[in-house]
């Protein structure tokens, strides 16, 4: 029974991976997501309604990090889901953390963030 239950879920990961490229609503996955791996402790994405959330066990960091209401609008899922593996970097810089999520639940994440464009407000 254990097996089946995890064969659904790994299909249910695989379809909001490519469902995600089809329709807006699995963006509630990547948002659960993001927060599950407390992406929020530095990042803010206001175009989400979610603002940082700072927390005791936080690693300090003197870079600040980018509110990422329109990252999708420079980076692709593809770029995102390396960088966030330490794979790729920003003028020389790696992310400070590699992502400790499923593959499954990189590439929704990264599906995620690729859709979000909204233009900073300045
Ligand atoms: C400990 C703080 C911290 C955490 C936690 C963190 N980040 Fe970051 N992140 C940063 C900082 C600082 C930068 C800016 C790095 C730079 O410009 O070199 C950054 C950069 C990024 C960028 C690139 C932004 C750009 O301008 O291109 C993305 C995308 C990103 N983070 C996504 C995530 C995601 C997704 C998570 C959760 C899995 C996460 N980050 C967790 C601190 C953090």
């Amino acid at each position: 029974m254990r097996k089946i239950y995890g064969f659904v879920l790994f299909s249910g990961l695989i379809f909001a991976s490519f469902g995600s490229r089809l329709s807006a609503q699995s963006g509630a996955d990547g948002k659960k997501i993001f927060l599950d791996n407390k992406c929020n402790a530095c990042h803010s994405i206001t175009a989400l309604n979610i603002a940082v959330k700072k927390s005791a066990d936080e690693e300090k960091s003197d870079k600040e990090a980018p509110d990422l209401s329109g990252i999708g609008l420079e980076r692709n899922a593809d770029w995102l889901t390396k960088y966030l593996m330490k794979k790729e970097s920003i003028k020389g810089e790696k992310h400070l953390k590699k992502f400790k999520g499923s593959e499954g639940d990189l590439a929704v994440l990264a599906q995620l963030l690729e859709t979000l464009k909204t233009k900073p407000k300045k």
